[in-house]
């Protein structure tokens, strides 16, 4: 099958620059000396994380327990839910994977820690646990100084649990240039090893000392950073783009699209809308999505399932059932739209992926 017979709207994956992105990332870290453990919820594919193993991956990051059932039934064997794990039902979810595969997990709190402890001890099984840093996100976290080493203290203590280091989640989508997230960027990361130091003083091991967030590129693997765990890197997007973390070339994922409509000279009407393409917008963007091949196009406004595109030159291109492919703003969140997407090299369409993870936000 050929690109130009794929029914629309649908996501397209170009499979030999996700290989490209898998496989730059890795030699990067690789070069380095630092761990990659990708977060998968960028793709929600096994096929994909199968991929990122296979270059050289420690294991894989998610955020939520039903995206780590979905990649441990599809054989990955180490994973770090990023995440506070809230509720006696999840702590039952949690064990139940802790006795399949290796599993590790945020805390930020007591609150979180004690019921984790509790759930782990008197199952007579150990929880790797990792204390979530805030360096800026103003998400979780307990800050870097004495709340890090309380909460230290207090893990420490509680049986059923193993302390294994810190993470964070840089703060970079806000910035105003590359510049400034490479400076912002090696800054959290100095910070992360600060705070390892200062753990390490007080006689705890902190062996992961875990950052991750595309935009950073390498800027916050400063020396003592042990793990990055990117994921968006592997398809890109304009978000991306505009962050200096990519360029076009290097996006792996496109909306394709048909118009539908050609109501005015200078407006066109794709099939496509917030439903595949979200209404993600970063300050820096002004509309919602890159037109490939098309900088006369503008896809300026979004509803549910139509998209709205504006002709910076009025005339009759593209006519009705012309297909077009957009660039999206947000690829993690395009991908928890759609059940499957093509696996394309060049026109040619080389299979399916089913994205076996699409909507487990439990
Ligand atoms: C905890 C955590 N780690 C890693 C990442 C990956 O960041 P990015 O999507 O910028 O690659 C995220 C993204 O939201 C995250 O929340």
């Amino acid at each position: 099958m050929l690109k130009q017979e794929i029914d629309t709207p649908a996501v397209l994956v170009n499979l030999e620059q996700l290989e490209a992105n898998i496989r730059g990332m890795q030699k990067r870290m690789n070069e380095l000396g630092v761990n990659l453990r990708p977060h998968i919820k960028a793709h929600k594919v096994p096929e994909i994380a199968r991929m990122q193993l296979d270059a050289g991956a420690v294991g894989i990051t998610v955020a939520k327990l039903g995206e780590a059932e979905v990649f441990a039934e599809n054989g990955v064997n180490d994973i770090f839910v990023a995440y506070e794990i809230v509720g006696a039902r999840k702590l039952q979810r949690l064990l139940e994977l802790a006795r399949k595969v290796q599993i590790s997990v945020g805390v930020d709190s007591i609150e979180v820690a004690q019921p984790l402890s509790e759930a782990f001890a008197s199952a007579g099984m150990r929880c790797e646990v990792i204390i979530e840093v805030e360096t800026g996100l103003g998400r979780c976290g307990v800050l870097p100084g004495e709340e890090l080493l309380e909460l230290a203290f207090q893990v420490d203590k509680l049986p059923g649990l193993k302390l294994e280091g810190i993470f964070t989640h840089e703060a970079l989508h806000h910035l105003r240039s590359p510049e400034e997230v490479k400076k912002v960027a090696e800054g959290v990361g100095h910070v992360m090893v600060g705070a390892a130091e200062m753990l390490r003083k007080e006689g705890f091991e902190a062996e992961v000392v875990s950052v991750g967030a595309t935009p950073a590129r390498t800027y916050t693997c400063v020396k003592g950073v042990t793990e990055n765990r990117p994921g968006t890197y592997v398809f890109n997007d304009r978000a991306q783009i505009g962050l200096g973390a990519a360029t076009s070339d290097q996006c792996a994922l496109t909306v394709l699209a048909t118009v539908i409509s050609r109501p005015a000279l200078d407006r066109a009407i794709i099939d496509c809308g917030r439903k595949i393409l979200t209404s993600d917008r970063d300050w820096f963007l002004e509309d919602f999505g890159e037109v490939v091949g098309r900088p006369d196009l503008v896809l300026e406004r979004l509803q549910e399932e139509h998209g709205f595109i504006r002709l910076k030159e009025p005339g009759p291109d593209p006519k009705v059932g012309d297909l077009l492919e957009v660039v999206p703003n947000h690829t993690c969140v395009v991908m928890n739209q759609v059940d499957r997407v093509y696996v394309l090299k060049g026109d040619k369409v080389e299979g399916t992926w089913t994205v076996a993870a699409r909507g487990k936000s439990r």
